[in-house]
């Protein structure tokens, strides 16, 4: 697949069978968060798989948005290690994180898998669930499994905004 087709291929699955995803597939995803751009190449990155019913069960108290998926990528930072701009002290975690999921959901749908970036879930409930330490900030849930049958893209899935919308050129001064 050209990115191209990757791009337009892939879209949010919320219907998945009952099928697990295998471990040199879920090593494969992984590898592409591993190697994925993080600011200052400060690779704040921490990320816990799920895929065991009890850690399914977990991520079931967290959010309503698993569809059934057996597996789940919990995608954090750690913020004692991300870059931070000197001039008002914005920190990349968040921005690295998304890149990394980014990474793990395109790769996923390289290899047949559907997806579901998830954001709607409660944090203190998942950081309680999997105990997870005060360094770390959960930033995404990347749901993964086989498509169903049945599965098919949302109606929003279609609606994007124009490109005159979204982008604006910079006018050049006179002087060009
Ligand atoms: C940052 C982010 C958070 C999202 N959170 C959720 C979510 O919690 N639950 C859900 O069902 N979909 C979630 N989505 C999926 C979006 O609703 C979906 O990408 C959008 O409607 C466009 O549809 P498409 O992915 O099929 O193209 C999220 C997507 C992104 C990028």
């Amino acid at each position: 697949m050209t990115f191209k087709e990757l791009t337009a291929a892939r879209y949010s699955v919320r219907q998945y069978k009952d099928k697990p995803v295998e471990k040199d597939t879920l090593a494969a995803i992984l590898e592409a968060g591993r190697i994925a751009p993080t600011a200052g190449n400060r690779q704040p990155q921490r990320i816990l798989a799920v895929t065991e019913p009890a850690g399914l069960e977990k991520i079931d108290r967290c959010t309503g948005c698993r569809f059934g998926a057996p597996a789940v990528l919990v995608v954090c930072y750690d913020k004692n290690e991300c870059w931070v701009r000197k001039y008002d002290g914005a920190k990349s975690g968040e921005a690295d994180a998304s890149i990394v999921t980014t990474h793990l959901m395109y790769q996923a749908v390289e290899l047949g898998l559907g997806t579901l970036w998830v954001m709607f879930f409660d944090p203190a409930k998942l950081v309680e669930e999997f105990a997870i330490p005060d360094n770390l900030v959960p930033v995404s849930l990347l749901i993964l499994g086989y498509p169903a049958d049945n599965a098919a893209p949302a109606d929003r899935h279609f609606q994007r905004h124009p490109t005159e919308k979204i982008l604006s050129w910079e006018k050049l001064s006179q002087a060009y």
